[in-house]
């Protein structure tokens, strides 16, 4: 564990000690995620492959009580909640993220042990990291733990998930709660999202001479979740039209056939899945012949495709990724949902810093919000 780790794990349990006058019986963690590449495949049946990241929820928590009350550093407010309100609708705003896990157990027939948490995170919040699919993994991981829950951890992505789909009311795919659950350090994580089947791709870019960089974009989201579940149901939609059970299988060679049947819009929407799997497959291979640099233009390559298919990105993602590209990256593209969020840029070590101060340079020229940088390692899972 490095200090930085470690400090959250004291830092969170300090909190607790502070916050119920008590020791926490222990602390638990689950990480923010980026995803290298396979967007919006995953509600398709496709393929993604994310990588933790190194910031991370701390839970610290010990059993007690008759319900759960829950504190969180990053909002420096306090929800408590009993049996009665694991509905969906009863707990909102923040809250809702640890209330639905609870309720997500119990549907799955298991009984969450009442208790206290504190919620310490370094994952920033609602920049497309992931912050959530984070919370949720640790208040798992923490409930499983204390409530000596036999719950296998190939479950907890799907139980996650269900909490943001059901109780939060987000439509969001298996991506990232999987991510957060099952990847490993120095791995990136190649999941097929029709049978959950994953396999742990080696992904060291610092061994390369490489870094990934993150730009959070500070785009401002603007309609986000109406325009994700827009896209999910035309995806649904052209599937039905196609007779297909989901557009994963629909293959390239079958692609132009099917474009015929579908309007304009659809059909660059379906482009952009079909595509989008093969560029995530053809990275795989890439990665598996140690090929780390390869990548790049598939990364860039997906984010032409989000941008003129998928039309899921927004002025201030572009121009990162434009201009990290002019300053040598070796491929970009934007992570996540859309509509703001964070971009990778594959780059030298060396040039982290002149890529930073390019993106810096055009945003300040373009008038945007000054973006900021850091740079991502593949990262281990829940904890
Ligand atoms: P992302 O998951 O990409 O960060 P979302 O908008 O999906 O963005 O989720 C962010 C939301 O998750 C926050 O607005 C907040 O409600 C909740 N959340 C995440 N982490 C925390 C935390 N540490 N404390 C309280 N709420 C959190
Ligand atoms: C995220 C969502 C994931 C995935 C991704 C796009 O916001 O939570 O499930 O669909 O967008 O690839």
């Amino acid at each position: 564990m490095n200090a930085h780790k470690e400090d959250r794990y004291v830092g969170a349990a300090r909190l607790f000690v502070s916050r119920f006058d008590r020791e926490p019986t222990g602390v638990w963690s689950a990480p923010g995620r980026v995803n290298l590449i396979g967007e919006h495949t995953d509600y398709n049946g496709g393929y993604v492959m994310p990588f933790a990241i190194s910031r991370r929820t701390a839970v610290a928590a010990a059993k007690g009580g008759t319900g759960w009350t829950v504190w969180s550093a990053a909002t420096d407010e306090e929800a408590a909640f009993g049996v009665g309100d694991l509905a969906p609708g009863r707990v909102q705003g923040w809250a809702a993220y640890v209330a639905g896990v609870l309720f997500a157990l119990r549907e799955a027939g298991f009984e969450p042990p009442a208790a206290e948490l504190v919620i310490d995170s370094d994952v920033p919040l609602g920049t497309g990291l992931s912050s959530s699919a984070a919370l949720e993994c640790a208040v798992l991981s923490a409930m499983v733990d204390l409530g000596g829950l036999d719950l296998p951890r190939e479950r907890w992505p799907a139980l996650a998930q269900r909490a943001e789909n059901e109780y939060v009311g987000v439509p969001t795919g298996i991506m990232d709660q999987s991510a957060s659950t099952l990847c490993r350090a120095g791995h990136a994580l190649f999941l097929d999202c029709r049978d959950g089947a994953s396999e742990h791709i080696p992904f060291d870019p610092g061994g390369s001479g490489l870094a990934v960089l993150v730009i959070d974009t500070k785009a401002p989201h603007r309609h986000v979740s109406n325009e994700y579940a827009a896209r999910r149901r035309s995806c649904e939609e052209a599937a039905r039209v196609l007779g297909l059970p989901s557009l994963r299988d629909l293959s390239g060679a079958d692609l132009p056939a099917a474009l015929d049947k579908l309007d304009g819009t659809t059909g660059r929407r379906v482009r952009h899945v079909v595509t989008e799997n093969e560029r995530v497959l053809n990275t795989v291979a890439m990665l598996q012949a140690g090929r780390i640099a390869g990548i790049g233009p598939l990364m860039t390559a997906s984010h032409a495709s989000m941008r003129d298919d998928y039309e899921i990105t927004v002025p201030e993602v572009d121009t990162a990724v434009e201009a990290a590209l002019a300053a040598g990256a070796h491929g970009a593209r934007m992570t996540g949902g859309g509509f703001g969020g964070c971009v990778l840029a594959l780059v030298d070590a060396d040039a982290v810093d002149s890529t930073t101060a390019a993106v810096a340079k055009a945003y300040a020229e373009a008038g945007f919000t000054p973006p900021e940088a850091f740079t991502a390692t593949p990262s281990a899972g829940a904890r």
